[in-house]
């Protein structure tokens, strides 16, 4: 048979803390031949993690590294990047990964490191996104793929998805909206750095060899505007 020639195939290894549906969005993504990216490893900082089942059922390797056993955050990342580091992926893909990592381990991956976060940033970093978008009446809402800079949710965002906000939405309406629209931005986002679209040099994204000046736009399942 054949042997499948993959020129745009990325490493990844995936940070989770939870469900793991991001996780399962690139996964599918993988399978279906929409992403040529192989994930090395998922790790967790919580055993009861549902993402690691996924990953299990993926056979993908799976590393438990519990934030609770370890002095400090520095301590916890450097746990991280030593199992990291051995597998010298292209991306590490924070996927509802609940913890604030420490300055070396974002200096370690700068330029490589990307996240998601369930808002249109700047609006609503950390927690709670849904209920402040509710709490504030906004009418559309959404998420970003984003590079990690030191600040926490910042750095510059690659994608970003709109999702209309009814007055009815609940948090968990949101929540359920966001993640819909998070599953098909982020594996494009992979994609995006797969093909060689889309870097960062520690500063600005370049899309197609020029600077990226405002977030690509993701609305009714298409992208919108580019550059
Ligand atoms: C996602 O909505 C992601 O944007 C959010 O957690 C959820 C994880 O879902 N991340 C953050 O809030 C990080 N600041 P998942 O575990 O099903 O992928």
């Amino acid at each position: 048979m054949a042997t499948k020639v993959f020129p745009n195939n990325v490493s990844l290894v995936v940070l989770i803390s939870g469900d793991g549906s991001n996780l399962q969005a690139i996964i599918d993504a993988i399978n279906n031949d929409q992403l040529e990216a192989e994930v090395k490893a998922v790790i967790s900082n919580r055993s009861t993690a549902h993402g690691l089942k996924r990953a299990v059922k993926a056979n993908i390797p799976t590393h438990v590294i519990d934030h609770k056993d370890y002095p400090t955050r520095e301590a916890f990342d450097q746990a991280m990047i030593q199992i990291i580091d051995p597998l010298q992926p292209d991306l590490i893909i924070l996927a509802g990964f609940m913890r604030i990592l420490s300055e070396h381990f974002i200096n370690h991956y700068q330029h490589r490191l990307i996240n998601v976060h369930p808002s249109l940033l700047p609006k609503y970093k950390g927690l709670n996104t849904h209920q402040q978008a509710i709490d504030n009446k906004d009418s559309i809402h959404g998420s970003s793929v984003h590079f990690v800079s030191h600040e926490l949710d910042s750095g510059p965002v690659v994608i970003q998805a709109e999702i209309a906000v009814l007055k009815t939405d609940s948090a968990k309406d949101l929540a359920a909206k966001v993640l819909n629209v998070e599953h098909k931005i982020y594996p494009l986002a992979i994609k995006m750095f797969a093909q060689k679209r889309i870097s960062f040099d520690g500063k600005q994204i370049q899309l197609d060899n020029k600077p990226l000046k405002k977030p690509l736009r993701w609305k009714n399942d298409k992208l919108t505007e580019i550059n």
